[in-house]
């Protein structure tokens, strides 16, 4: 359990939680450009305020709009509800 370690024991004491709010990770690379690794944030998820790492900026909130199951923006049919989200990215060159 992640609350049984020294870490959980410190948050505790401290009267914080280790909840994170929802997010997706991701790693982006393009020719000429440096590796970016970082996380979205779901819109109205809990925690936003108080994430257990500090990771939550405003400038990576992001909407997830719920659709019913049909085409997907890429042209897969869906058979169950799903979720999208929209978010531009920008990578810096590369020094050399
Ligand atoms: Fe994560």
């Amino acid at each position: 359990m992640p609350g049984d370690g020294p870490v959980g024991r410190m948050l505790d004491k401290m009267g914080r939680h280790l909840n994170r709010p929802g997010h997706m990770h991701m790693m982006l690379n393009a020719p000429g450009h440096e590796r970016l690794v970082t996380h979205i944030f779901v819109k109205d998820s809990p925690y936003l305020d108080s994430d257990a790492v500090f990771g939550v900026r405003n400038s990576l909130i992001v909407e997830f709009p719920k659709h019913p199951p049909g085409k997907a923006p890429d042209g897969r049919e869906m058979k169950k509800p799903y979720y999208t989200a929209k978010y531009d990215f920008r990578l810096v060159p590369s020094a050399r």
